[in-house]
C-alpha cells in the first residue's frame, strides 16, 4: 500500500526529523504539538518546512497513519479518544530517568511493555511499535544506508494489517522493515535492548532478535 499522508504528533527532534524524511519520500505530513499551527509557523519553517501544521485533534481526519513522537511523561495531556481507530505508530521510548504518569507506571509494574501501555491507553487505535530505535540524527542523516534500503527497522504489533502498512511506510522512507511477531516482542527495540541506535541490516536485526 502506498502511503500518501502521515500525521505526526510531536514536533520536536524526532517529529521534525521524520517529517523531513517523509517529505523527501514525497509523503505529505500533517504535524501537531501543544501549539497552534500559527504558533508553530517559525519553528516549522526552520525544521520541517514542508510539513503542514494542524491542531492535534485534527490529525486523524486526513492521515492514514499517525506517529506518536511525544515524550511519555507528557502522555497524560494527549486526548485518549483523539486517534479513534487510526493506525498509531508508537515511536516513544521508556527512559528510566523520565517520570511518567501514574497510570503508565502502574501498567509497566503489571508487566506490560511501554507500547502495550500505549495500546491500552489509546484503544481502539491500532498500535504499532516502530521508529523508536533510530535516532533523529540517523533518520535525517543516514542517507547512504537509507538510499540502498539497507538499514533495518523493527516493527511490532498485535494487528497484522497495521504492521504490514507500517512496513510499507518504512520501505517508502528508505529503510528495510522487519516485522516482529507481536507487540510484546517489541521490547527488544527499547533503549536497554541490543538493537537500539544500532545500524543493522535485516539479517543482523533478525539474528539479534532470535538470539
Ligand atoms: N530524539 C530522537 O532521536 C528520538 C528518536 C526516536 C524516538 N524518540 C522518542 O520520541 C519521543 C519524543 O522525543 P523528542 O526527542 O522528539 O522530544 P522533544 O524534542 O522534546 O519534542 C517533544 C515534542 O512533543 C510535543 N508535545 C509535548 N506534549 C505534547 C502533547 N500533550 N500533545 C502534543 N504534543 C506534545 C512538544 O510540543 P511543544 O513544543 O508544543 O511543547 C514537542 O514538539 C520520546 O519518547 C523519544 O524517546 C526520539
Amino acid at each position: 500500500m502506498k502511503i500518501q499522508r502521515i500525521g505526526i504528533l510531536g514536533a520536536g527532534r524526532a517529529g521534525t526529523a521524520l517529517a523531513r524524511v517523509a517529505a523527501l519520500s514525497e509523503i505529505d505530513v500533517d504535524i501537531a504539538s501543544t501549539r497552534t499551527p500559527q504558533m508553530m509557523k517559525y519553528h516549522l519553517a526552520q525544521y520541517a518546512p514542508q510539513a503542514h501544521p494542524v491542531m492535534a485533534k485534527d490529525l486523524a481526519r486526513n492521515a492514514e497513519v499517525i506517529v506518536l513522537m511525544v515524550p511519555q511523561e507528557e502522555l497524560d495531556d494527549v486526548d485518549r479518544s483523539m486517534f479513534s481507530r487510526s493506525i498509531l505508530i508508537d515511536a516513544t521510548n521508556r527512559w528510566h530517568d523520565e517520570p511518567v504518569p501514574a497510570w503508565f507506571e502502574d501498567m509497566l509494574d503489571a508487566g506490560l511493555s511501554s507500547s502495550e501501555v500505549v495500546a491500552a491507553r489509546f484503544a481502539p487505535a491500532r498500535v504499532v511499535k516502530a521508529f523508536n530505535h533510530i535516532s533523529h540524527w540517523d533518520l535525517d542523516a543516514d542517507r547512504t544506508t537509507r538510499a540502498s534500503g539497507q538499514r533495518a527497522l523493527g516493527i511490532a504489533s498485535d494487528d497484522a494489517a497495521a504492521a504490514e502498512i507500517t512496513a510499507d511506510l518504512t520501505t517508502q522512507l528508505g529503510f528495510s522493515p522487519v516485522i516482529l511477531p507481536n507487540l510484546k516482542s517489541g521490547l527488544i527495540l527499547e533503549p536497554d535492548g541490543p538493537v537500539f541506535n544500532e545500524v543493522l541490516d535485516s539479517a543482523q536485526l533478525k539474528k539479534l532478535m532470535s538470539s
